[in-house]
């Protein structure tokens, strides 16, 4: 099993009052599944994220994250939305974090972090601190760091969100390459309805704040997909439009609660 989530709900207080982040959520990801999660902005899918990899309690609901995982303990790495790096350490330290928490030898630390940094083209950059870098090298580096920490689920924040275009065509390859080779389970939010699209198995589409799912949509492409030329075009356009039409009014109302 992969992901099972059981009438979440998020309120969160704040000074201005109580905000209802999460209405009740349910879904389920199998093992090894792609499902992206797109809906308007503010409607929870960070919340949703953050309460999944355990980083904040939900106010009523469960979930269980359940791995065949042998003897290593269960874990699941996040790619923060904004990239989460430590300012205060260099890509190095930033990168091998997990491995050194997990009392790995320095020697062996640094040796898996040089790798994976040069398969993310960062390896000439692994001195420098993160204000030093580009916001696409943060963004390959925060990716580098969850794929280093090679979970069995992989909850992905808009990990593609500020990059330019040709270094998110690259890596959106590079993360079908690795998903199909490692088969791990991805839970992956985007605003991009394409990208979705093109990556997932499945899309989980939700409504404005206090989110709720209303619609769960398969992605019949077949695999592996061609991201440069996708094949099947009109499939594509039609899930396209018909994703949209589900959207549209819900960014429209949240767009207009924020003003
Ligand atoms: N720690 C917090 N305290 C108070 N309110 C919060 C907190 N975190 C999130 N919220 C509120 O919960 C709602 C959902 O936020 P969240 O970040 O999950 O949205 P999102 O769907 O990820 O939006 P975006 O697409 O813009 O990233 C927002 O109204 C936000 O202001
Ligand atoms: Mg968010």
């Amino acid at each position: 099993m992969g992901i099972q989530v059981t009438n979440l709900a998020k309120i969160f207080d704040s000074n201005q009052g109580q905000v209802q982040a999460l209405a009740e959520v349910s879904f389920a990801v199998t093992s090894q599944e792609f499902v992206s999660i797109v809906g308007p902005s503010g409607c929870g899918k960070s919340t949703l994220l953050r309460i999944l990899a355990g980083l904040i309690e939900p106010s009523r609901g469960k979930f269980a994250i359940d791995v065949e995982s042998g003897n290593h303990r269960p874990q699941n790495a996040m790619v923060f939305q904004g990239q989460g790096l430590f300012p205060w350490m260099n890509l190095l330290d930033n990168v091998g974090f997990g491995m050194k928490m997990r009392g790995a030898r320095p020697a062996e630390i640094k040796s898996e972090v040089m790798g994976i940094l040069s398969q993310f083209g960062l390896e000439k950059f692994h001195a420098h601190f993160p204000h030093e870098l580009s916001g696409g090298m943060r963004q390959r580096a925060a990716l580098a760091r969850a794929f280093l920490a090679d979970p069995d689920v992989l909850l992905m924040d808009e990990p593609f969100g500020a990059l330019d275009a040709q270094s998110r065509l690259l890596l959106q390859q590079e993360l079908l390459r690795i998903w199909q080779a490692n088969r791990k389970t991805i839970l992956f939010v985007t605003h991009d309805i394409e990208e979705a699209i093109l990556l997932s198995d499945r899309i989980i589409i939700m409504s404005g704040r206090p989110g709720r799912i209303i619609e769960d949509i398969n992605i019949p492409l077949k695999r592996p997909r061609n991201l440069v030329e996708p094949e099947e075009h009109e499939l594509i356009g039609e899930l396209k439009g018909k994703i949209w039409n589900m959207l549209e009014s819900e960014v429209k109302s949240s767009m207009e609660e924020s003003l």
